[in-house]
């Protein structure tokens, strides 16, 4: 049951990720030119530090997968191309593990393949404080996400119905997993209220999870038999929204949920991310040009992410933060809103 669920979130994602238009909010966001901000390109490091946690590069390859033989063979794969370019990455969601320890392998595989690697592990947040060390073991992860989507169990046929249990569990969690914990959204956002309540439940960091890439109601729709619950598309924030939503946050964030190529993880940075996560777009190249070209798709976009920030006059991805921005369309309307100035 949960190994058939896992290949269907890939085949849906991918299939999403062909029919996706290509636009999103992010496209709300432009840098004003400044001509003569230019530095050199020695100048200029990648390295981003936030909650404790020190990184050579400012993305990662975000939670997806693991539980069955297909989706161990791309876990295999993501590692292998995490191990060559440097960037950390996340598993998918281990509940798999706990239910079926045969499947250890498929999890594991991503510290078998990356050994000196940044690993995250991915627990749902129901998980014991026992079962969350265990996944913390099994791939020896340097942090832990606990991932919250109570849309998506709201749509997912065999999905939880109850949510109540979510905040004491994820203190709980917090306290216990001897590892930094990183609560995310899966791509409907995490708003400055629930940030602010995480951190006051002793979370390190929080990856905003926003709309605008992969999107889970579709997908879980695409499992029913019905879709009817196909209203829920596009329910959320958008990634951006949420990066100016949590301008004053407590705790660091993360930025994940429809990014696309380097200028909305410079986007995404200037709006404060520490991090920027990428699922559904290195999925896609993953499964349709092989490891080779997901090794050189990563590559690509970190060498052009340290020329963005040459133009751009930021000798670091958190001096980006100092960029002057333009918000426009829509998110200037949630801005608005929100009394975000
Ligand atoms: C995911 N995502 C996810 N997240 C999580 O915390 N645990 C999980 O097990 C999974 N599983 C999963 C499977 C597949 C196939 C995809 C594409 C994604 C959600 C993911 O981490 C991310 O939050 C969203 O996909 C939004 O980012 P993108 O895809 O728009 O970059």
């Amino acid at each position: 049951m949960i190994a058939q669920r896992k290949d269907d979130h890939v085949r849906l994602a991918v299939e999403q990720q062909q029919q996706h238009d290509g636009r999103n909010q992010f496209d709300e966001v432009s840098f004003v030119h400044h001509a003569l901000a230019g530095l050199d390109r020695t100048d200029v490091s990648l390295t981003t530090a936030f909650g404790g946690i020190s990184w050579q590069v400012p993305l990662y390859i975000n939670a997806m997968t693991g539980g069955s033989e297909r989706t161990g063979a791309i876990n295999r794969d993501l590692a292998v191309a995490a191990h060559e370019t440097g960037v950390p990455i996340a598993s998918g969601s281990m509940s798999a593990y706990f239910k079926d320890p045969d499947c250890a392998d498929t999890f594991s595989v991503l510290r078998k393949e990356n050994p000196d690697g940044f690993v995250i592990a991915n627990v749902n947040a129901t998980t014991s404080v026992d079962n969350a060390l265990r996944a913390v073991d099994l791939i020896q992860a340097d942090a832990l996400q606990i991932h919250v989507n109570t849309v998506q169990e709201t749509v997912m046929p065999e999905g939880d119905r109850s949510f109540s249990s979510w905040v004491p569990q994820i203190e709980r969690i917090a306290a216990g997993a001897g590892v930094p914990v990183i609560v995310k959204e899966v791509g409907f956002g995490l708003s400055r209220e629930t940030v602010r309540l995480l951190a006051g439940l002793g979370v390190r960091v929080a990856d905003l999870g926003g709309r605008g890439g992969t999107d889970f109601a579709r997908i879980e729709n695409g499992r029913r038999e019905l879709a009817d619950y196909a209203y829920l598309t596009g329910w959320g924030q958008s990634t951006a929204a949420c990066l100016l939503d949590a301008q004053d946050a407590p705790i660091p964030v993360l930025a994940s949920g429809g990014v696309r190529q380097p200028l909305d993880v410079a986007r995404a940075l200037a709006l404060g991310a520490s991090g920027v996560g990428v699922s559904g777009t290195f999925l896609r190249t993953l499964l349709d040009g092989g490891v080779a070209a997901l090794i050189a798709q990563i590559s690509t976009w970190l060498d052009q992410l340290a020329a963005l920030l040459t133009v751009l006059g930021a000798r670091t991805p958190a001096a980006l933060r100092h960029s002057d921005l333009l918000i426009h369309g829509e998110l200037r309307d949630f801005c608005a809103d929100r009394g975000i100035d």
